[in-house]
């Protein structure tokens, strides 16, 4: 008889609303990351993109919440937050450096945005 053994990791829900939160995020992320069997190279990217998804909410949404979910071949996070979304500014052309930062360090990246918040789901595939 084959016995599977699989780990599991729980999802983690965290509010951002200040610099400490986005550093606490990036450390949550981090061991996250680690825990699910990213490479060093990987949770440094992935805490990267949460630092950036955390700093604009923060900046431009006055917080929101960050969800952490660890699903089968790898990590998924959704980035929430009651602001006033991206408006016209960026439809068409753009992102500014931190989306498209996230964009390359993540493998997937979903943007809903309208203007009564945005939300923001990034997903990284475990090799
Ligand atoms: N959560 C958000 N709510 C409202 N606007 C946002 C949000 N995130 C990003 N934006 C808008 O998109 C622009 C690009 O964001 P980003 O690529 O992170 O660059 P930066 O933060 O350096 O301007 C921001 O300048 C801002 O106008
Ligand atoms: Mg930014």
């Amino acid at each position: 008889m084959v016995k599977i053994t699989c780990m599991q990791v729980a999802t983690e829900v965290m509010y951002v609303n200040s610099e400490a939160s986005i550093v606490t995020a990036r450390e949550m992320v981090k061991k996250i990351a680690a825990s699910i069997g990213f490479d060093v190279y990987d949770q440094y990217r992935i805490a990267t993109a949460v630092s950036e998804l955390a700093e604009n909410a923060v900046k431009y949404a006055g917080g929101g919440t960050i969800e952490f979910h660890p699903i089968k071949r790898g990590l998924e996070i959704i980035c929430k937050d009651s602001g006033r979304g991206m408006m016209q500014k960026n439809t068409g052309h753009g992102l500014g450096i931190g989306l498209k930062s996230i964009e390359h360090l993540m493998d997937e990246m979903t943007i809903t945005t309208e203007e009564h918040g945005t939300r923001i789901l990034a997903r990284k595939w475990l090799k």
